[in-house]
């Protein structure tokens, strides 16, 4: 059988990830800076909630828009963490798998063929495919180590045309760690006001800022919650990548869409997932998120000792003020950064990632990721040191 004629020609079109070869070859030897996944355990309490409640309890499926209470504490989560407020009930929330099946949705919720989403490079590598696997035309606008990989308004506005339906932002940023403050947001959403155009804002490192700044969400500006898509989740802020829980907040009608995509092809979130995030929530409301404000404050740590080590070996690294990622460039090196990356893999068993992963202004760039523990974080930077100099 001819089975690559039985493939969609979308799907076809669609590279392999540029990551998943740096994870397929791992041993013991290895260190890995390589996944983007917290490496804490799933708090404690969160799993104890779980546990206690499986034990008496079905396992049923939930509504399609997600367990009611949830959505009610996501509704005051998102008001008092990011003044994201005015939504008019929980109907405004849909519960998802991942912030992953959240973009899923609303590209194919919004987009007819043709459609235009801009969106920004370097960016988590699922985009793209997204927009296009929902029959839309993913135009993108480049991000600048010089601007610190913020987003310029200019060139969104450049980049604007009659067929744009919504612009993907996504801060702080996969794999920059870039992060907008108000007025950076404030030139963006100037855009799109009084426009049809919808912002769609993927928020899943929001929890997940240093050196003293805050998430700024847009969707907290005058006049831009009626025009966003929120999507957010639990995996990075909560240590839960693995239970699979994400949300969209928006304008009624179009979570609505979402929904009616969500209950023909997934039915809902699992229960147990949706359970945990009560927990999260619930127990976070109580202790000001003390798990969350804990894995912070090692992220801190880790982060400063990684930028200083990239610094020291005369590779320039921004200070990336959000998420848990370094974008060190590797310019000075002569070498690309697949390159790099293969070599570094090779002679020093360490895992990184090629910023030309993440679209091509991520080239002459790698991506490290720094949640894992600091032990590993000094060998993994003594063994690129030495690679380093061993090129030199
Ligand atoms: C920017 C960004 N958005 C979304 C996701 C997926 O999140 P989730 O685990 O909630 O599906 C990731 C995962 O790395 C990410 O980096």
């Amino acid at each position: 059988m001819d089975y690559q004629s039985l493939l969609s020609n979308c799907v076809k079109r669609i590279p392999p990830s540029g990551i998943r070869k740096y994870f397929d070859l791992l041993d013991d030897s290895h260190i890995s800076l390589g996944v983007g996944e917290p490496d804490f355990p799933t708090p404690d309490r969160i799993r104890k909630y779980v546990a206690e409640r499986l034990k008496t309890e079905r396992v049923p499926y939930s509504s399609n828009s997600g367990d009611p209470h949830l959505r009610e504490l996501i509704l005051r989560y998102l008001d008092e963490k990011y003044d994201i407020n005015g939504y008019e009930s929980i109907e405004n929330v849909l519960i998802t798998v991942g912030a992953s099946q959240a973009i899923d949705l609303a590209m194919r919720a919004i987009l007819n063929p043709g459609d235009e989403v801009i969106y920004h490079e370097p960016c988590y590598v699922s985009y793209t495919p997204s927009i296009e696997l929902a029959g839309g035309k993913a135009v993108k606008v480049l991000t600048k180590h010089e601007d610190r990989f913020k987003l310029n308004a200019e060139a969104v506005k450049a980049a604007i045309t009659p067929k744009t339906k919504a612009i993907l932002i996504a801060f702080p940023t996969n794999p920059t760690g870039a992060i907008m403050g108000k007025s950076d947001m404030e030139a963006i959403a100037d855009l799109v006001r009084g426009t049809d155009i919808l912002i769609i804002t993927d928020e899943i490192y929001a929890e997940l800022t240093f050196n003293g700044k805050e998430h700024f969400s847009i969707a907290s500006l005058p006049g831009m919650r009626e025009r966003t898509i929120v999507l957010n989740g639990f995996s990075k802020a909560f240590s839960m990548t693995g239970w699979r829980l994400g949300y969209a907040a928006g304008p009624q009608e179009l979570i609505a869409a979402m929904r009616k995509v969500h209950q023909l092809t997934m039915l809902c979130a699992p229960t147990p997932a949706q359970w945990a995030g009560i927990a999260a929530l619930e127990q976070g409301f109580a202790d000001n998120f003390a798990d969350t404000r804990y894995m912070i404050d090692q992220y801190e740590s880790r982060r400063r000792y990684i930028i200083d080590a990239f610094n020291s070996f005369g590779l320039e690294c921004n200070e990336p003020e959000g998420a848990f990622y370094v974008f060190p460039s590797i310019k000075s090196t002569g070498l690309t950064s697949e390159q790099f990356c293969d070599q570094l893999l090779a002679s020093k068993k360490v895992v990184t990632v090629p910023g030309s992963a993440f679209g091509e202004a991520g080239e002459g760039h790698i991506r490290c990721c720094y949640a894992t523990s600091k032990e590993h974080i000094e060998e993994a930077m003594r063994r690129v040191g030495e690679f380093v100099k061993e090129l030199r």
